[in-house]
C-alpha cells in the first residue's frame, strides 16, 4: 500500500540536498512525498544545529508532531517520527530522552542506511533507533542513481564535513571530517541532473572550495579543475558554488572564474568579522589583509563578480573597536548580499566556554548597526542593474498569473512577465524595477535557448 512521508527541512542548502536524497531513497518502499504532517505514516524532520534558536525550533515542532502521531493513533493509524540532520547529531541521545514520540535519531552520515532503519522502526516490537555514526563507508556510494525530472536549478553536494575548527562551529562535530566525492562520481550526477532538465547546478560542501577529489587520472582535483571539467557538459549552463572558505581560495578557481563563462560571477565567500584580533580567537586562519587580497584578486579575474558573505557580531571577546573594524571593511568590500548573525554558543565548541561572552542587549545594538549597512548596499546593488537587461534563467511561476519567477547571473530573484512554459528558458529580462530582495523585469527580446 502506497505510504506518505513527511519531510521537513531546516537549514542550509545541504539538508535540502540531503531531503531530496531521502526521499529518492524511501520511494523504493513505496512512500510518496506528502507536504502535510497530519496524514503521514512517516515523519523527518531534517534539522539544523548551526545556532540555538535553529535547533529549538525542532523541538517546538516535535511537540505538535507529538499531538498528530497521537491523534492518528486515536483513529487506529501509525506514524513514525524520525529526526534527522546535525540536531541529531549533535544531541540524539538526549532527543531521545526528551521527545518520547520520536522512533528514529540518525545523523547526516548514516541516512543512506534509512531503508533498514525504518525497516527495524516499522516492526511491530521495534525499538526506538539511534544511528549517529560516522560509517566508514562513504554515504554517497549507496544513494540511488535515479534519472527523474529536475528543478531548472539544482544542487549537487561534492564535499562535506570540515576540519577547520573555527571556535564558534558546530559543523565539524555534526559533519564530521572532510570529505570530497571522486571526480568521476560528481560528473555522473551532473550529467543525469542536465538530462533531468537542470540548467544550472550549485555545487555544495561545508568547505566547497576545500574540494580535492580523486581524478579520473588519478591525481586529487581541486574544485577549479573539477568546475572546469563540469563546464564541458552541453546544456549545463549554469555553474555556482557554496560554501566557500577564505583560506581554500586557490590561483586555480580564481582562474576559473576568469575563463569559464558558465561559472556564475557571484560568489558567497564568509568574512564573519573584520578585526584580526577576533579572526585570530575565531580560529579563522585568515587575516582581514588575507581577505581584501582574496577579493581583489577574484574582481581583477572577473570585474562583476558581485560577492555575498556571512558575518557574526558579539564573539567573545569582541570590543566596540573589533565591531566598527567589521563595519569599515564591509564598507569597503561592498556585498551584493550577506547573512549576519548575533553569536550563539554552541555547546562543545571552543568559543561557548571562553571568557568574555558579549552580552545580548550589545550583540542585539551591533547587528542592528551591521545590518542596516549590509541592507543599504543590497538596496544600491539591486537598484544599479534597473535599466541593464541580465540574463535569468527562468525557474518556476511566480505569484501572479503570467509572471515567472527566476534569477540573475548574481543569484537575485527576478520576476519577469513571460508565459509558464518558458521555465528552464535562459531570457535577457530588462530590469524595471527593484527592491531590497528582488528584481521586476520584462522580457528584453525572445531568444528561445
Ligand atoms: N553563532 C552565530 N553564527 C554562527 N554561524 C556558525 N556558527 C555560528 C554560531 N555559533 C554562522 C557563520 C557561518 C554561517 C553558516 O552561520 O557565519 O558562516
Ligand atoms: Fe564551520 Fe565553516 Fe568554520 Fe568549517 S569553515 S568550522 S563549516 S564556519
Amino acid at each position: 500500500m502506497a505510504k506518505r512521508v513527511y519531510i521537513k527541512t531546516y537549514g542550509c542548502q545541504m539538508n535540502v540536498y540531503d531531503s531530496a536524497r531521502m526521499a529518492e531513497l524511501l520511494a523504493p518502499l513505496g512512500f510518496t512525498v506528502t507536504q502535510t504532517a497530519k496524514d503521514a505514516d512517516l515523519v523527518i524532520l531534517n534539522t539544523c544545529h548551526i545556532r540555538e534558536r535553529a535547533a529549538e525550533k525542532v523541538y517546538s515542532e516535535l511537540g505538535k508532531i507529538r499531538r498528530m502521531k497521537a491523534a492518528k493513533a486515536g483513529r487506529g493509524g501509525r506514524m513514525i517520527v524520525a529526526v534527522a540532520g546535525c540536531v541529531a547529531q549533535a544531541e540524539g541521545t538526549e532527543m531521545m530522552r526528551r521527545a518520547a514520540c520520536v522512533d528514529l535519531v540518525f545523523g547526516p552520515q548514516s541516512y543512506h542506511r534509512l531503508p533498514k532503519l525504518i525497516a527495524r522502526a516499522l516492526r511491530a516490537d521495534g525499538d526506538r533507533v539511534l544511528d549517529t555514526s560516522f560509517p566508514v563507508e562513504p554515504k554517497f556510494d549507496f544513494l540511488p542513481e535515479t534519472t527523474g525530472p529536475r528543478d531548472v536549478a539544482t544542487f549537487l553536494t561534492v564535499q562535506e564535513g570540515c576540519d577547520k575548527f573555527c571556535s564558534f562551529c558546530v559543523v565539524p562535530y555534526t559533519r564530521g571530517a572532510e570529505y570530497s566525492r571522486p571526480v568521476i562520481q560528481v560528473v555522473a550526477e551532473a550529467r543525469r541532473l542536465v538530462r533531468g532538465g537542470a540548467r544550472e547546478i550549485t555545487l555544495l560542501g561545508q568547505n566547497v572550495n576545500s574540494y580535492h577529489g580523486e581524478g579520473p587520472d588519478g591525481r586529487e582535483w581541486r574544485l577549479g579543475e573539477l568546475i572546469r571539467k563540469l563546464a564541458e557538459l552541453a546544456g549545463l549552463d549554469r555553474i555556482r558554488y557554496t560554501t566557500s572558505h577564505p583560506r581554500d581560495v586557490d590561483d586555480e578557481l580564481i582562474a576559473a572564474h576568469r575563463d569559464v563563462p558558465q561559472l556564475m560571477p557571484f560568489l558567497h565567500l564568509p568574512m564573519q568579522s573584520g578585526s584580526d584580533h577576533i579572526l585570530a580567537a575565531m580560529n579563522r586562519r585568515h587575516t582581514v589583509a588575507d581577505y581584501r587580497r582574496i577579493v581583489e584578486r577574484l574582481r581583477s579575474a572577473r570585474s562583476d563578480l558581485a560577492l555575498s558573505t556571512d558575518l557574526i557580531v558579539g564573539h567573545p571577546g569582541e570590543s566596540d573597536l573589533d565591531h566598527r573594524a567589521t563595519l569599515d571593511l564591509v564598507d569597503e568590500v561592498c556585498f551584493a548580499q550577506a547573512f549576519s548573525f548575533k553569536y550563539s554558543p554552541r555547546p562543545g565548541t571552543p568559543a561557548a566556554s571562553a571568557p568574555c561572552q558579549i552580552p545580548d542587549d550589545v550583540k542585539t545594538q551591533r547587528l542592528g548597526e551591521l545590518q542596516l549597512l549590509l541592507a543599504n548596499q543590497r538596496r544600491n546593488f539591486n537598484a544599479a542593474c534597473i535599466g541593464r537587461t541580465l540574463p535569468v534563467l527562468l525557474e518556476k511561476p511566480g505569484r501572479h498569473e503570467g509572471q515567472l519567477i527566476g534569477r540573475s547571473p548574481y543569484l537575485q530573484s527576478v520576476h519577469v512577465t513571460a508565459a509558464a512554459e518558458r521555465v528552464g528558458e535562459i531570457v535577457p529580462a530588462l530590469i524595471t524595477a527593484a527592491s531590497a530582495n528582488s528584481l521586476s523585469a520584462s522580457l528584453a527580446e525572445v531568444v528561445r535557448a
